[in-house]
């Protein structure tokens, strides 16, 4: 057999084509925001896409897709790394970051390979799209620090404190193939295609040093009409948030400060799929589904008021002395007055993986497919120990939702600080001596 027949000399020299763009890459000049930003002739426009429209910077101090508002379609995906080297970890660090920025401009992944022998580099299912405001956002799992008792490249010295492993919450039902990952890359784009197109090349990218562990798709529908979206229990979803155009609050609550080292100006993620039991949640009154959100189902008001931004009275009672937003309610577990003020940028999605087979221990006894649907819930937050396990100790507790809800797998990530100057993405931490 030819060299040029073997499939794994032909893997192997694509690759060694792909290490030498990345090697020029880490060299400045293709990562750097002004190239970045201008694909050759041919890459952008001229391969059918339109690069100048709906573009969301790549480049600066924070990641973007954080504070970006939402796009309607998320596609994450964590990575179990394969290779217990620092300086592939580097590599691959610095080929995403490349590609990133290549794909969020609407560009291919790789400059095109004009060789027809070779697979082409780009696997092309975006080819003709917008950039559709797609945000690449790259987190560190702990087990880039940490995995199975090993410290396989010298990092977890400089693991921050408040980069804890989650502990394990009431009702947790995590599956482990939905669990954990050393890396992970949020994709959000307001097509889907695009969303799971980036990271089908990053996950290609990577191939010989990452290998993609879990993923879940994930879709929110806005328009004029209806500015709020709505999860599937059909309720209004993220009235009350951080509000991300403040930066004071962003500082408060979300960027991590001079404190966290090389994760300044980053954020923790908190990514957990929750399924939701629809069929469960579908034969509850309304009344009762209310009581059990603490807002109303249609206009989004919280119980008591009329509309989506009336500020919530914890304190109001009705004629029989009882608390108007019930006791166990979502919104006033969740609410930062519960939880001496603490506060998440919550950024969910729901998700519709199709259906599975479920068997009910408990009356009626019910067997059969139900959907396989729920809430790819992620918040964002300078500190986990005081943001997400602070509010979900109390939630996973005492929550009426819970009765409805099940976490599913997730995990917490280390987004560092936005890539700059022809910097990668995670180089304060993989270039500490
Ligand atoms: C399937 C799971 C969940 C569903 C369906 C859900 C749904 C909702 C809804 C409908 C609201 C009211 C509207 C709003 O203010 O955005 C809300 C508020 C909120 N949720 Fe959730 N949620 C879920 C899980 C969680 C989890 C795991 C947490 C985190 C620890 C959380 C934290 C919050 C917070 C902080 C608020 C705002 C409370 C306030 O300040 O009024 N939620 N959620």
């Amino acid at each position: 057999m030819s060299s040029k027949d073997d499939p794994k000399l032909q893997a192997r020299r694509s690759f060694l084509t792909r290490a030498a763009g990345v090697a020029a890459a880490a060299a400045g000049s293709v990562i750097s925001p002004a190239h970045a930003h201008a694909p050759a002739v041919g890459e952008g426009v001229a391969h059918g896409r339109h690069p100048e429209n709906d573009i969301e910077s790549f480049w600066g101090s924070h990641q973007a897709g954080i504070a970006t508002p939402q796009q309607r379609n998320v596609y994450f995906a964590a990575f179990d790394l394969t290779t217990s080297e620092r300086a592939d970890v580097i590599e691959l660090m610095r080929s995403w970051t490349s590609a990133a920025a290549r794909l969020t401009v609407g560009a291919p992944a790789l400059p095109i390979n004009p060789d027809p022998e070779a697979p082409p580099d780009d696997s092309g299912e975006a080819q003709g799209l917008a950039a559709h405001r797609l945000t690449i956002t790259f987190g560190f799992g702990s087990g880039l620090f940490v995995k199975d008792g090993v410290d396989r490249f010298g990092l977890n010295q400089w693991r921050p404190e408040a980069f804890i492993d989650l502990p394990r919450f009431p009702g947790d039902q995590l599956v482990a193939q939905r669990t954990g990952g050393d890396l992970c890359v949020q994709a959000c784009a307001d097509d889907p295609q695009v969303a799971f197109h980036a990271v089908r090349q990053l996950a290609r990218l990577g191939s010989k040093v990452a290998q993609i562990r879990w993923a879940q798709a994930g879709f929110l529908s806005i328009d004029k009409h209806q500015p709020s979206p709505r999860n599937l229990m059909g309720f209004k979803d993220g009235t009350m948030n951080v509000p991300t155009a403040n930066a004071v609050q962003m500082s408060q609550h979300v960027w991590v400060g001079e404190e966290g080292g090389w994760m300044k100006d980053g954020s923790y993620l908190v990514a957990r799929p929750i399924r939701i039991a629809l069929e469960h949640w579908d034969r509850m009154k309304l009344a009762f589904q209310e009581q059990v959100v603490g807002r109303h189902k249609l206009s989004g008001a919280p119980l008591g008021k009329t509309r989506e931004a009336d500020p919530i009275d914890l304190d109001a009672v009705d004629g029989d002395g009882n608390p108007v937003i019930p006791e166990n309610s979502h919104v006033r577990l969740a609410a930062p007055a519960s939880n001496e003020g603490a506060q998440i940028l919550r950024r969910g999605y729901s998700y519709d993986n199709g259906l599975s087979f479920i068997a009910e221990r408990w009356p009626p006894w019910h067997q059969g497919m139900e959907f396989d649907a729920g809430l790819l819930f992620m918040c964002y937050q300078n500190d986990p120990r005081t943001g997400f396990v602070k509010i979900f100790e109390k939630l996973s507790r005492f929550d009426m939702m819970n009765q409805f809800v099940t976490p599913v797998g997730g995990g917490m990530f280390a987004c560092p600080r936005g890539a700059a100057g022809g910097e990668y993405v995670g180089q304060h931490l993989l270039e500490h001596a």
